[in-house]
């Protein structure tokens, strides 16, 4: 099966080009000047499919460095299964992600590896890679990291929070990163300070204050900042590479911006919430709505320009990607297990489906360049957990994970709006039973994306099938400084 993308722009990291691309089975055979011949020969005559890009972008599939499929949480799951939320990523420009294996205290990492390859297989509709989270530090926990980086899971997340959960002490975490340095695995952390946050959120019950919003109040930024610096210190003295996941906090992105002018390889993540949700407007939203937006770490408030300052560390690059850290719960049944509580909804939300689009608007409003769109969704998670080359670039030899943009088109989330405002119904695919994006109206659109060359999604929509993803062996980060 040959595919012809033809008079498209094609968009790298590294610059943008008037060029056709080439498809050969899985893989991309050629980047050609628009209407070349090969030899001689006419190539869109000699190919299956041809995609017309005229008007278009044509870039690397995004890569969804940070997701929560179906994921075990507060005596809940996530309610995206790895079928409809992989489905879910599909639509919206999204052709791999990284998912989370969770190990909970005294469970074996590895027996929670082969159990997430069981959830996993057959069911994806785009590539899935793995990252492990770590729980508590066994001995057995550090054997099973070099295990895990032999078979591509080459990441390894710690908590500083969730106490009982998730949480890892300082020599816990000093083990596992020694590990790291000398394995050459990347060490993940959710950086806030558990210790603070469970007094905080004691406090704040027993005042009383039971919404959502205190959500936020009782997770501050100084819980964060101070994590982050402690992350940081740590992996500084064992030497370990350090990714610090869903950045929120200014502050926290200023330590890693010192710790990167220092030359360490320390790197941040962040996430749409953080560059267009605030404290007030949506965890603080009246009764118990706020619980749509209960996530960790948690919006911030709109007065101390975290927003700002996010954004531009995603020009300077002091934050390196932006992934979502989709992790959905429905409203019924899961969220509202905190009406009264706000310390029992449990945490995360659903955007695995809207980060090409959202960062889109990066580019519409001039905060960011086309390239740096690329960079920031795809290339650079390519390179920081080890699948460019194959991942994150349109160049010979890369799979073909291709999306066609129309920077002309038009994308509403949440619910479609008819031309007299009202609502017309779900426009998206995630499983879930509201939008955290409600009423954002893009500038962009998704038509057609390609995994390793096959059409899985056009302009009627999701054509793929069930198990068209495959695992991803990942290498060592190809990012490292
Ligand atoms: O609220 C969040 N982020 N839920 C998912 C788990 C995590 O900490 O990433
Ligand atoms: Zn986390
Ligand atoms: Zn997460
Ligand atoms: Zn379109």
């Amino acid at each position: 099966m040959k595919t012809l993308i033809k008079n498209g722009t094609v968009v790298n990291a590294t610059g943008t080009a008037s060029a056709d691309v080439l498809i050969d089975g899985d893989t991309i055979a050629a980047v050609l000047a628009p209407g070349s011949t090969l030899l001689g020969f006419d190539i869109e005559r000699n190919v299956d499919t041809v995609i017309d890009a005229t008007g278009k972008y044509v870039i690397p599939g995004g890569i969804d460095a940070h997701t929560h499929m179906e994921m075990p949480f507060g005596g809940t799951q996530a309610s995206d299964t790895f079928e409809t939320g992989t489905r879910a990523a599909a639509w919206g420009g999204t052709t791999s992600i990284v998912d989370f294996v969770v190990q909970y205290p005294e469970e074996q990492v590895l027996d929670r590896y082969h159990a997430w390859q069981e959830k996993a297989a057959g069911n994806c509709a785009i590539d899935y890679g793995f990252h492990q989270i770590l729980s508590d530090v066994q001995d057995a926990s550090l054997t099973a990291m070099d295990e895990l980086i032999d078979e591509g899971v080459t990441s390894f997340k710690l908590f500083m929070a969730y106490k009982g959960v998730f949480l890892s002490d300082d020599g816990q975490i000093l083990r596992a990163f020694q590990k790291g340095a000398d394995n050459g695995a990347m060490m993940m952390m959710h950086a806030e300070n558990g210790a603070i946050i469970d007094v905080l959120v004691k406090q704040a019950l027993e005042a009383g204050n039971t919404s959502p919003y205190y959500h936020g109040l009782t997770r501050p930024w100084q819980a964060e900042e101070e994590a982050t610096h402690r992350a940081i210190m740590i992996a500084d003295l064992t030497g370990a590479p350090l990714y610090v996941v869903h950045v929120s906090a200014k502050q926290a992105v200023e330590q890693i911006a010192a710790a990167r002018d220092r030359g360490l390889n320390v790197f941040g993540e962040t996430c749409p919430q953080y560059l267009y949700l605030s404290l007030e407007d949506q965890l603080g939203a009246p009764g118990f709505e706020g619980a749509k937006w209960v996530c960790s770490t948690p919006l911030r408030s709109k007065h101390e320009g975290h927003q700002h300052h996010m954004w531009q560390s995603l020009r300077t690059n002091d934050i390196q990607m932006v992934s979502t850290d989709h992790c959905p719960f429905c409203m019924k049944d899961q969220k509202e297990m905190g009406v009264g509580d706000f310390s029992k909804i449990p945490n995360g939300i659903g955007s695995v489906e809207h980060r090409m689009d959202l960062m889109y608007q990066g580019v519409v409003t001039g905060q960011i360049t086309l390239p740096r769109w690329v960079e920031l969704t795809s290339t650079t998670p390519a390179r920081m957990f080890g699948m460019y080359g194959k991942k994150g670039v349109i160049q010979p030899g890369a799979d073909g994970d291709i999306v066609v943009y129309d920077p002309n088109g038009h994308t509403s989330i949440g619910l479609g709006t008819d031309p007299s405002g009202a609502p017309t119904g779900r426009t998206h695919h995630m499983n879930m039973d509201y939008s955290a994006w409600e009423g954002y109206e893009i500038d962009g659109h998704v038509d057609t994306v390609l995994s390793r060359g096959k059409v899985i999604v056009d302009e009627s929509g999701y054509i793929g099938t069930k198990g068209d993803g495959r695992y991803i062996k990942r290498g060592l980060s190809q990012y490292l400084i």
